[in-house]
């Protein structure tokens, strides 16, 4: 059942989380911190920002690392084993923690716990979590905190209903960028993808609610604004008879000022030529807001016979003509894919047909996947591809769409670009570092104040994955 919600900030279990870290503060003088780690997509980051302001609402103070933490809550992904695997070991770290301070409280939640198995794994192997929620309900994460306190025993929930949750306290990680989840689920089932069965069918936010967030962000001066779901064409399915995604972006654009629009995922099925054409309408220099003229639009095969069998509902040649109406729209778009190589039954020939789309499109950037086997999914039980040839196509894979990132990064030397500054870059203490709207990565030097605004810098050097300029 998916039904929507309304988040209720005074609710009797928000009362009794919040009596309880009042004990705590009265006890020690501060509050009590929570910590949260995310593993996985950008929705599950927007997620987690939302468990962040709840957790705040209910008395919690955010920390930086688990050793500072009253409260752990692990966000995870269940897309490739890789994920999985890598949430289990840390959440085996936790084992210590635990031991030293028997009143922390572990919390498990997300994709890799919707799945039955998953969530038993946990119940019996890790015995020091305290509770367990997928991801059908997230409005619900006090009550299952509140639970495990009250009980004072380990409590799981397992998904039984969906819901589309409005007015959720949120605590953002960035000022200047913001994520707006504005339908949740997936009804396309892929035949390799265990999405669907974690995320629960497609479910949309109503509109009012949405033009509501974008322009409180607006407001408190957000530079970036990324419309989030599993199939943002799908909006609108379900709750409006005429109107989708193509006109809620077009509403938006409607909200004046100086950011940028973002949105991803779409299905090469669903993204329509409306669609287009309402980005070709407000991506001109002078528009404010600016729709970036960037489209990620995932491939995942060349191969009209590994399409088929993925269960995609497209071919190369309908996947082509959109990519043709999108650059005969706008010329200049910046394309980005993604890609699975080893999907069951592939050949070397349904590889060099995947190679063949890369060399077509001419993307700007991908990311690129090796196959993971999901249990309960179609694809678990087709003929599986070695690892070692999975592994090979891959890197041919990487090697091709490397040479062709390169040839049009160097376009830009010598171009000036717009840049949104996100921070300092990691690698070197001296440099800023951004994207343009076209997603590129661009290192220069500046000063700290510049962080969170536009600036124009002009580049003087192109690498694989990033551009280096310098101000002007
Ligand atoms: N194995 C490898 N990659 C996968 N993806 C989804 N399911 C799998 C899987 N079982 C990739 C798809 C999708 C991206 C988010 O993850 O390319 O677009
Ligand atoms: Fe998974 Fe396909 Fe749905 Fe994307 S569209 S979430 S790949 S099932």
């Amino acid at each position: 059942m998916i039904y929507t919600t309304k988040f209720d900030a005074s609710s009797p279990d928000v009362k009794f989380v919040k009596k309880m870290t009042d004990a705590y503060y009265e006890k020690n003088g501060k509050r009590p911190g929570v910590f949260i780690r995310t593993f996985g997509c950008q929705q599950n980051e927007a997620d987690s920002e939302r468990y962040m302001g709840m957790a705040v609402l209910m008395g919690y103070e955010k920390v930086e690392t688990e050793e500072k933490a009253s409260l752990i809550l692990y966000n995870t992904c269940a897309v490739r084993e890789h994920a999985e695997l890598k949430a289990l070991s840390i959440t085996g770290q936790l084992k210590h923690l635990k031991a030293q301070n028997p009143d922390l409280k572990i919390g498990i939640c997300g994709c890799m716990v919707a799945q039955e198995h998953r969530l038993n794994d946990i119940k019996n192997k890790y015995p020091y979590v305290d509770f367990l929620f997928g991801t059908g309900s997230h409005e619900k994460f006090p009550y299952y905190l509140a639970e495990s306190m009250r009980k004072r025993k380990r409590v799981f929930y397992p998904d039984e209903s969906y819901s589309i949750p409005e007015n959720m306290p949120v605590r953002r990680e960035s000022t200047f960028k913001g994520w707006i989840s504005i339908m949740n689920g997936c009804n396309n089932f892929c035949t390799y993808c265990v999405v669907p069965y974690v995320r629960g069918r497609e479910r949309s936010r109503c509109r009012e609610n949405i033009l509501a967030e974008v322009e409180e962000l607006v407001k408190n001066g957000c530079k970036e604004i990324t419309l989030l779901g599993q199939n943002v064409n799908s909006y609108g399915k379900g709750l409006y008879d005429d109107y989708g995604f193509a006109d809620l972006l077009s509403d938006i654009c409607k909200i004046k000022g100086d950011y940028w629009i973002r949105f991803m995922t779409s299905h090469p099925k669903d993204a329509s030529h409306k669609l287009i054409d309402v980005i070709a309408e407000n991506c001109g220099d002078d528009c404010q807001p600016k729709i970036v003229k960037q489209f990620h639009l995932p491939l995942q095969s060349g191969s009209d016979a590994i399409l088929h069998k993925m269960n995609r509902h497209y071919g190369r040649k309908t996947y082509l003509s959109l990519i043709g109406y999108m650059k005969e729209k706008i010329p200049d778009i910046a394309l980005s894919t993604d890609i699975i190589v080893g999907f069951p039954t592939e050949t070397e020939e349904d590889f060099l047909d995947t190679l063949s789309m890369l060399e077509a499109v001419r993307y700007d950037a991908f990311f690129s996947f090796i196959y993971s086997i999901r249990r309960g999914t179609p694809a678990e039980t087709m003929e599986q591809v070695p690892d070692a040839v999975k592994k090979e196509r891959f890197s041919r894979l990487l090697e091709t769409q490397n040479r062709i990132s390169l040839e049009k990064n160097k376009e830009y030397v010598g171009k000036r670009e717009r840049v949104l500054v996100e921070g300092r870059s990691k690698t070197d203490e001296k440099m800023l570092t951004g994207r343009n709207e076209k997603n590129r990565l661009v290192h220069f030097e500046g000063d700290d104040s510049l962080i969170g605004t536009f600036v124009n810098v002009k580049i003087i050097t192109a690498d694989t994955y990033c551009l280096t300029g310098e101000l002007v």
